[in-house]
């Protein structure tokens, strides 16, 4: 190539690198893969204040989140469910109801404290409180959403799952599929980095495809209601889930009930509170921050446990050994050592051993209490660990690596 063929290149080239660069920013400032590298942490309305939760109550919790040391502890998003919604007019745009009077203003107060904005819609006509949806308006509603400062969307399947029904299984995939990509690519088209957070119940293994339309998080399974069983039954539906978890998607076993009346008793929080974190699952409160008392804040913002939660491997912690109603979990963490939480689902106090064959260990191990933030030394296979009635000991075990 002589010296004027390289020049000449060499200008085509920066030409078309700046013309693709207004693309390029676009892609990464919507790009869902620079998004959610540890899993979200914040506070969404729905199990506390349901369909009727009002700007005024979004507003307490962004204080509280505040006040409490939340915000501190890594909560940031702020999420309004269900029940923000008013009327779509004749052009098309989607209102807030009378109890959101000043969408703009709330979202301001709450970026103003350091804090960042969700909101919540449905692919289908309807929401499953049966409020407006995105159906047919996704790209004015990602653009309004933008245009508004939200900066998470939790899109919830609803009515739509009558589009699905008398479809073979992966017709229905394919159509779940693509209305999340659609709102994917809105979302994108904004250019404003929004978390993408997939509700549709975990049907048609959301986690195989998930992250391939755009989302950050999806949900594993059903609604999680604020008793044990069925925090249990939530946490134990990610066994196997583990592989398609990492920086940017995550499996959702579910928002937190812990705080909330059936969720209250302090052993049944650590517990919740242990397995989400083990699970490298996102951490949205679902309480009313401006009411919880000291032990739920305590568990909330436990550093020891919220650091498994977010720890850099991204590695989702699984079931490692079962017996009876006491449960071993183990998260790998990026230090080299690992967190392990034995568990106990009875109504009454166990003793419990740690499998050491199951979690790959021998000898003697450097143990961590991280709910009692304790120094416990080295502890062998035989080494009996009281674990409360429906409670937990969660430890972090091994030497960190220099
Ligand atoms: C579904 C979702 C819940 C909540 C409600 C709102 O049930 O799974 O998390 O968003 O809708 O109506």
């Amino acid at each position: 190539m002589n010296r004027q063929m390289i020049v000449t290149r060499a200008v085509s080239i920066v030409f078309f690198v700046l013309l693709a660069l207004p693309a390029l920013a676009v892609a990464a400032a919507g790009g869902q893969d620079t998004l959610a590298q540890a899993p979200p942490m914040g506070w969404n309305s729905w199990n506390h204040f349901g369909d009727h939760v009002t700007a005024a109550d979004v507003r307490q919790a962004a204080d509280a989140l505040v006040a409490s040391g939340m915000a501190e502890a890594g909560y940031r998003y702020v999420v309004v469910d269900d029940g923000w919604q008013g009327k779509r007019d004749a052009n098309g745009v989607l209102h807030p109801n009378a109890r959101f009077p000043d969408m703009r203003g709330l979202i301001a107060y709450v970026h103003s404290k350091g804090l960042k904005f969700g909101i919540y819609s449905s692919p289908g006509t309807t929401t499953c409180a049966g409020n407006v949806g995105s159906a047919e308006h996704q790209a004015e509603d990602a653009r309004e959403f933008a245009s508004w400062g939200v900066d998470y969307l939790k899109y919830d399947l609803c009515s739509f799952t009558q589009r699905l029904a008398g479809r073979t299984p992966s017709e229905q995939v394919a159509l779940m599929k693509a209305a999340y990509e659609q709102m994917h690519r809105a979302l994108v088209a904004t250019g404003r980095p929004i978390v993408f957070s997939l509700c549709e119940y975990g049907w048609g293994k959301v986690w195989e495809w998930g992250a391939s339309v755009g989302g950050n998080l999806w949900r594993t399974t059903d609604d999680i209601r604020p008793d044990y069983e069925s925090m249990w039954f939530n946490a134990n539906s990610e066994q196997g889930l583990a592989r398609w978890a990492g920086a940017g998607h995550w499996n959702d076993p579910d928002m937190l009930e812990i705080g909330n009346h059936g969720m209250d008793n302090p052993d049944m929080e650590r517990s919740e509170m242990s397995l989400w974190a083990l699970l490298a699952a996102p951490l949205i409160a679902g309480n009313n921050l401006a009411e919880m008392n000291a032990t739920t804040r305590a568990v909330l913002t436990n550093s020891e446990v919220i650091a498994v939660d977010q720890d850099p491997l991204g590695a989702q912690g699984h079931l490692v050994d079962q017996q009876g109603p006491v449960q071993l979990w183990m998260k790998p963490l990026a230090d080299g050592t690992a967190a392990v939480g034995l568990f106990n689902a009875l109504g009454r106090p166990l003793d419990a051993t740690l499998d050491f064959k199951a979690l790959g260990l021998r000898g003697a191990v450097q143990a961590r209490g991280l709910w009692r933030h304790q120094d416990i030394g080295p502890v062998t296979s035989k080494r009996v660990f009281e674990v409360p009635a429906t409670g937990v000991v969660m430890l972090k075990l091994g030497t960190p690596k220099k």
